[in-house]
């Protein structure tokens, strides 16, 4: 008899290896995954089996072939068992599940199901038992483990993002990254509670409900006073710094100007950077659309402060329309290109593909509308229904229509002109 000396953690029966039959065609889980066996031999070697293999009557196997395969791997002869109909009607419920967890013809929801439930099971029914505990009866490794819980919980609270994703590896990124970012907002709201518990409105407050969301105010002098409850994605799409107002082949008047120097750029840059904790709590995303003209000076501004991805996002405008500076010596413009930032590494939902076409589009009074959609697919990317969008300087609004489409929790908008103000909101009750 060789059990690996004092390897077994209780009593059990054991039996000859060889004697043991496996029914192929009863067994609905065909694959074992030669991982899985590799490191349950390994756990088996360091802490002994703490699970016996279940057998019929007739020695078929009914529950533990990756277990049976790893002992067998280790130079085992016997094996300990039990009797499927000796075992007790909540140990019974967890063979079922542990099977569950491994059959192929499941969905990857409804094994994630299954092996939440086993490990609840096991929580209630024996003591001290642990995340490690359900990795080794399942054959998994714990990370593993650990990722299924959390999607599982996701999937209870109704996480549709979750629920729709077609692997479960997509359904454990999309979870980790919500949890991650659920801990953020947790930790941002503390933060502001903690520095604010004089003024217990003033959380709720300045948060403009979905209905009024456009402020006719100059964002510098704003954000040096905003006390409200942080936002999580600021979309920021400031006058380009690049004298527009003035060339644009004299067009620019006629269709909504506003001033374009590079000191205005450079002054809505500081502040947004001044006040970052004021507008951002802990943790935010950035969208930031600039000129190649001022690229490197600006992603460098940013990254003293924000994680920066350096391949800006593209928006290629596909009814080809942009300005040639000089036909002489270069093409035509027709894409704008934006940072995505996050402060305190706050994690995307989805990842996206980071360039995007779509026409121009003009509500007809202002020179720099953003493409509704090309703004959906770019912010689909960080925003979801816990999401609180800032856009300091809106000019028609889309982005604020795009945050409302993608089902944002709240919205605001800032614009110095009140003409723009009356546009955005006119879009804003009619689209
Ligand atoms: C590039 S445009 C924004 C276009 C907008 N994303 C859209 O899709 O319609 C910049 C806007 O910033 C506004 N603006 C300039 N300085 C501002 C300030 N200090 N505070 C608020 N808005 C400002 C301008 O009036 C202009 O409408």
């Amino acid at each position: 008899l060789r059990l690996g000396g004092d390897m077994l953690s209780a009593q059990f029966d054991t039996i000859l290896i060889s004697e043991v039959k496996i029914n192929r065609d009863e067994r609905i889980r065909k694959e074992i995954r030669r991982e899985a066996v590799a490191s349950l031999a390994e756990s088996i070697s360091r802490v002994g089996l703490l699970h016996p293999i279940v057998l019929r009557r007739d020695s078929v196997l009914i529950a533990g072939e990756t277990r049976l395969t790893a002992c067998k791997s280790l130079g085992w002869t016997h094996i300990p068992f039990q009797y499927f109909d000796n075992i007790e009607p909540d140990q019974l419920l967890s063979v079922e599940l542990e099977e569950n967890v491994k059959r192929s013809d499941l969905t990857w929801q409804e094994q994630c199901d299954a092996l939440a439930k086993y490990h609840a099971l096991k929580l209630r029914t024996e003591e001290g038992w642990t995340q490690e505990k359900t990795a080794e009866a399942l054959g998994m490794s714990v990370g593993h483990v650990t990722n299924h819980l959390n999607v599982a919980k996701e999937l209870a609270s109704g996480n549709k993002r979750v629920g729709s994703a077609l692997k479960l590896s997509t359904a454990i990124g999309v979870a980790r990254r919500g949890i991650e970012r659920k801990k953020a907002d947790q930790l941002a709201t503390i933060n502001l509670s903690l520095s604010d518990d004089e003024d217990d409105g003033a959380l709720a407050e300045d948060t403009v409900p979905l209905e009024t969301p456009i402020l006719n105010v100059d964002f510098v002098d704003w954000a040096e006073t905003y006390s409200g409850a942080p936002f999580n994605l600021i979309h920021c799409d400031f006058p380009y710094g690049i004298n527009a107002d003035e060339f644009a082949q004299g067009a620019a008047k006629s269709f909504g100007g506003y001033d374009d120097s590079p000191e205005t750029y450079w002054k809505l840059v500081d502040a947004l950077l001044k006040n970052r904790y004021g507008l951002m709590g802990q943790s935010a995303h950035i969208i930031f659309w600039f000129s190649m003209q001022h690229y490197g000076e600006t992603l460098a501004r940013l990254q003293k402060h924000f994680w920066v991805d350096p391949y800006p996002l593209v928006w290629q405008k596909s009814d080809n329309r942009g300005v040639i500076p000089d036909p002489n010596r270069g093409p035509r413009r027709i894409y704008e290109t934006a940072f995505l930032a996050s402060h305190g590494d706050r994690k995307i939902i989805s990842a996206k593909s980071n360039a995007f076409a779509a026409p121009t589009s003009r509500l007809g009074e202002h020179m720099s509308e953003k493409n509704v959609e090309a703004l959906k697919h770019f912010m689909g990317m960080v925003a979801d229904g816990g999401t609180r969008l800032l856009d300091p300087t809106c000019g028609s609004g889309s982005a604020l229509r795009a945050g409302r489409d993608l089902g944002v929790a709240s919205v605001l908008g800032l614009e110095i002109n009140p003409e723009f103000c009356e546009m955005a909101a006119r879009a804003w009750r009619d689209a």
